[in-house]
């Protein structure tokens, strides 16, 4: 099943700018806790991509619910949301059935002093999706699964370098990869010059590291496909190489599980790694990933062969019950509804709505939808078509002035046609402030400071 669905034709949209004036909005519970937040928590929040710098000053600051893709502020102004829980929440926010599989669980027990049973039936469920992954080791997060493949790959070939795709975004929170970012604050400089890069779509670039550090990079690993699509060969060209070279092969599955296709970025593609990493969308928002692979390898971590031992993931809450009971349910669901193929279908309609409204604004060459319709983001360009943080953080105060949240225009499951519709209209709102922005400066239209990038030196 390949979710390159026929679209339906849409109407266009009356893009006519008919809408009554924004009401303004109140934040005042909102500013108040930001203040408390940043006295107690170092940047106010758990995660830097949710961090306030990567939002606009007049962003709502604390979320108090979220149902479906709809979320309400602790100032009770409701929004729209893109991207929910980092791309985790792809069915919907509180969506009832996982709700319900987790406190079913809970009420038995969250974690005991032997297994749980429900880790052989959360392996079979996985296992059962992912073509040529023999085993699986859960745990609680992406970064501590893509740290255990670079770990096991170490393991298994006895060698010490590894290789990532230096332009993808993020791989793990863990030092191999944050040393090789401008974050690299108390990373001794060793750790960082054991991972090299190299850029995707260039074989050739990944074939040189092989030469200059002969049968010394122990593992390559790459999100099959983040923003380009792969050239034509560049992946199966990639599993070959790393087999002519002793290396493993390792697909970041964690963004394209679950939403490239039902067995993942490495199905879609027809390229099995030897191991691969799922987390985010696994359980709809609990706390759940998988390492996934070959027998021969993943054994390492196990009681069943006579090399030396590897301390694969083993963490106290890594198969804490109720997480493994969501995704269980979420991937019961999405054997029975075709949520990947509304996942596509879904975001191909916002992509051409979106573009409607850039058309309509002479927006080309400035405003930009790129990305697979399951995880479509925008581009924001200046009057010089460079990119732009000022621009970005502009449109993002604008959908937020008509009531979207949208770091990206990543779709769920339960984003409707109606929520698309209302997306459209705060797009072409914000468009045409945009177009403004263009011929009269955009310092005249933002109303704080500039969203700046996570991954920078000095604040
Ligand atoms: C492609 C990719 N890999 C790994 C991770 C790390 O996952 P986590 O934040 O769950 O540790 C992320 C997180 O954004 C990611 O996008």
């Amino acid at each position: 099943m390949k979710p390159d669905m026929e679209l339906v034709q849409l109407p266009s949209l009356d893009l006519t700018p008919t809408r009554a004036p924004v009401v303004k909005r109140d934040f005042s519970r909102s500013r108040a806790l930001q203040r408390r937040a940043h006295r107690l928590i170092p940047g106010g929040a758990h995660t830097y991509a949710k961090g306030d710098d990567q939002y606009p000053e007049s962003a709502p600051g604390f979320i108090a619910q979220g149902r479906g893709c709809h979320v309400w502020d602790v100032d009770g102004n409701e929004f729209i949301e893109y991207g929910m829980g980092l791309r985790a929440v792809t069915l919907g926010h509180a969506h009832k059935p996982i709700v319900e599989a987790a406190y079913r669980q809970m009420q038995l027990g969250a974690n005991f002093t032997r297994p749980a049973s429900i880790e052989v039936e959360a392996a079979e469920r996985l296992l059962e999706m992912i073509d040529g992954a023999d085993m699986v080791k859960f745990a609680k997060n992406g970064s501590d699964v893509t740290t255990a493949a670079m770990k096991l790959a170490r393991a298994h070939t006895g060698r010490d370098l590894i290789a990532i795709c230096g332009d993808q975004p993020f791989f793990s929170t863990d030092d191999w990869f944050i040393g090789t970012t401008e974050m690299r604050a108390g990373i001794p400089k060793q750790i960082s010059e054991l991972t090299l890069t190299f850029p995707y779509n260039d074989l050739d670039a990944l074939s040189r590291l092989f030469d200059m550090y002969p049968a010394r990079i122990a593992g390559v690993i790459l999100e099959a496909e983040a923003g380009d699509p792969p050239k034509p060969g560049f992946l199966e060209g990639i599993k070959s190489l790393c087999e002519q070279r002793g290396a493993i092969l390792v697909f970041d599955e964690i963004i394209t599980g679950f939403r490239w296709h039902l067995g993942g970025a490495q199905k879609y593609h027809s390229v099995v790694p030897h191991l691969s990493t799922f987390g985010k969308a696994m359980g709809n928002g609990c706390a759940v990933s998988a390492l996934v692979g070959k027998r021969e390898i993943m054994c390492l971590g196990g009681l069943e062969h006579d090399r030396e031992r590897v301390f694969l993931l083993s963490t106290t809450h890594g198969a804490e019950t109720h997480a493994l009971a969501a995704a269980i349910e979420t991937m019961r669901i999405y054997g029975e509804q075709d949520v990947v193929g509304f996942l596509w279908q879904q975001g191909e309609r916002l992509r051409q709505l979106v573009n409607q409204s850039i058309t309509a604004n002479h927006l080309e060459g400035f405003f930009e939808v790129t990305g697979r319709p399951c995880n479509l983001v925008f581009v924001t360009r200046d009057q010089s078509r460079n990119r732009s943080q000022a621009f970005r953080t502009l449109f993002m105060q604008e959908m937020i002035r008509s009531g979207v949240i949208a770091p990206s225009f990543v779709v769920s499951f339960s984003h409707s046609d109606a929520d698309l519709e209302r997306t459209a209209e705060a797009v072409f709102e914000a468009h045409k402030v945009y177009r403004e922005a263009l011929d009269r400066g955009v310092d005249k239209y933002l109303e704080g400071r500039s969203i700046k990038p996570v991954f920078r030196r000095y604040n």
